[in-house]
């Protein structure tokens, strides 16, 4: 049955349902600020293939740069496990988090089974990464860290092997320049001697619970 008295809004209804759009596109809003906060803290949103999902196919061929300006490519690790994570140097907490907790595990692992393995940084921002930022970066953070870098086509390459997602994120507009972050999945993966893919760990885990996880793979 149709009720046409509905269908045109008195006058005075009019003013709130504007106001109603407003609250709505806000809400909107907040919620992709949100999301896009989630997602940089590695928490997979809805419809992100999550690592386990396509485990078969992460990781191949890449080719970057090192901390010393060396070009390298994934057959340059072959006899070592590879313990991979996508980054940058400007990022101001997932990274370093993510990063610490992987040389911890390795720490809590310890030899003979840790000097299997490379941590390895591979940068997603071309543009200020460099390999001399890159050095100083890794220098500081752990000696063992491999720090990785290249163009912007190497590293797209790169992330997309290992099915890695980035962007960035466009700075504030009163923000000083070059100061953009960059989005990224958080993701590290454990790659064996030969470069195939083995586990991945989340952000969230513990350095115990990544080093029981690498006691187990790696012999
Ligand atoms: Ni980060």
């Amino acid at each position: 049955m149709t009720e046409p008295a509905r269908s045109v809004p008195p006058p005075t209804a009019r003013r709130p349902f504007r106001g109603a759009l407003v609250v709505l596109a806000l809400v909107v809003l907040v919620g992709a600020g949100f999301l896009a906060a989630r997602q940089h803290f590695g928490k997979p949103m809805a419809g992100r293939v999550e690592p386990a999902a396509v485990a078969g196919s992460i990781g191949g061929p890449f080719t970057l740069v090192d901390q010393d300006g060396r070009t390298v490519t994934d057959a340059s690790f072959r006899g070592k496990y590879m313990l991979i994570y996508f980054g940058f140097t400007y990022c101001p907490d997932v990274c370093p988090t993510s990063l610490a907790r992987n040389t911890d595990a390795l720490r809590l692992l310890g030899p003979p089974a840790a000097d299997r393995i490379v941590p390895i940084l591979i940068s997603v921002d071309a543009e200020r990464d460099t390999p001399e930022k890159m050095k100083q970066y890794v220098e500081a953070f752990d000696p063992r860290l491999v720090g990785l870098t290249g163009s912007a086509e190497q590293i797209a390459k790169a992330a997309e092997a290992y099915r890695v997602f980035y962007g960035k994120v466009p700075a504030a507009a009163d923000a000083p320049p070059n100061s953009y972050l960059v989005d990224h999945s958080a993701f590290t993966y454990l790659m064996g001697p030969d470069g195939s893919f083995l586990r991945f760990f989340r952000h969230g885990l513990t350095p115990e619970e990544v080093a029981a996880e690498l006691r187990d793979v790696v012999r």
